[in-house]
């Protein structure tokens, strides 16, 4: 067999050695996405990946996506072991949220309840009251609008204008962004419906609001694959990370999918809208990672212990 086999067979009969299961992001590498779901392993949005690994009994989670989606894990279940292909795999939206200052800045709105995105560091998500993903963030937000609550979102400013429109909540905003979504332009995209008028537009809420505002679905990537497995359309331009192009063509085959635009290459770049962190996950790092057992996630106790508190309102909202 192929160089390609002979890895992907190592690393199956590794995880079964290591009594390990493979959880992937719908970003990464499609050969990580086969993988997890040939070994009884997982691939999914962020949510899903975090209710996944919390709940399979492995003694080692192997989680292939970014940093925070390792942190989460091990958050959730202190217990087990949780390996990263690559702890260099952060986010901007992390990068872009030091804990420092996020929490002067929530000491200076005492009054407001503080509700950030996963995409953070577990200490962000220990200043908070609530964490939320892009799949259950709407929910959320509109729950604690009803209880009268005034709200300070951190860090996406992108995903928290959307909720601030859809809602009509009081929130203000941490001047963060996605730097793969932030991309993604409105103007090429009106030309782009032009050529398509029959296609979907669907985008992920990360987008500049001119590219959110002419979506006909918006949501977390498990939404987005959703759109296209079960709307009524043959064509379909989507505005998010191209790694999640497996996975729509694997469950419609026979539907077309157009990238959305990006700034100034144009709707045909292979390589755009790729996040370079989710790309840091491919055969060879997770290989080595099985084979050596490091790229161990820690995180501190006292940490956890806070952020384990925000994250488990999520969980058990999402319940
Ligand atoms: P989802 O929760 O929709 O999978 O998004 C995670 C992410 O990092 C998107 O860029
Ligand atoms: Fe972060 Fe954007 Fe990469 Fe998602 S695509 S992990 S939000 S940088």
């Amino acid at each position: 067999g192929s160089e390609r086999d002979r890895l992907m067979e190592r690393i199956s009969d590794l995880l079964r050695e290591r009594d390990a299961v493979l959880v992937a992001h719908y970003y990464t590498d499609p050969d990580l996405q086969i993988l997890a779901d040939r070994t009884g392993g997982y691939v999914s949005d962020s949510l899903d990946m975090a209710r996944f690994g919390a709940e399979h009994e492995a003694s080692t989670l192997v989680v292939a996506g970014v940093r925070f989606m390792g942190e989460t894990a091990k958050i959730l279940t202190p217990e087990k072991r949780v390996l990263m292909p690559d702890l260099e795999a952060t986010c901007s939206l992390d990068e872009g949220c030091p804990p420092d200052a996020f929490s002067a800045w929530c000491d200076r709105h005492p009054d407001r309840t503080v509700v950030v995105y996963a995409n953070t560091s577990a200490a962000v998500k220990a200043r908070a009251d609530w964490v939320v993903t892009s799949s259950i963030a709407l929910d959320i937000i509109n729950h604690l609008k009803a209880r009268g609550e005034k709200i300070l979102w951190g860090p996406d400013k992108h995903l928290g204008d959307y909720l601030q429109r859809e809602t009509g909540a009081d929130m203000l905003l941490w001047d963060g962004s996605c730097i793969v979504h932030e991309e993604f332009k409105g103007l090429e995209l009106e030309k782009l419906r032009g050529e398509h008028p029959e296609a979907k537009v669907l985008v992920h809420p990360e987008s500049p609001r001119a590219v959110v505002e002419q979506a006909d679905v918006v949501g977390s990537t498990s939404k987005l694959l959703e759109a296209v497995t079960t709307m009524d359309a043959r064509e379909f331009i989507v505005a998010t990370d191209a790694g999640i192009f497996h996975k729509m063509l694997e469950s419609a085959p026979d539907k077309v999918l157009l990238k959305a635009p990006t700034a100034g290459r144009g709707a045909t770049c292979s390589s755009c809208a790729h996040c370079p962190w989710m790309a840091l996950n491919g055969l060879h790092s997770l290989l080595r990672v099985l084979e050596r057992g490091d790229n161990e996630i820690q995180v501190d106790e006292a940490v956890a212990e806070k952020a384990r508190v925000s994250l488990g309102r999520m969980m058990d909202f999402a319940r």
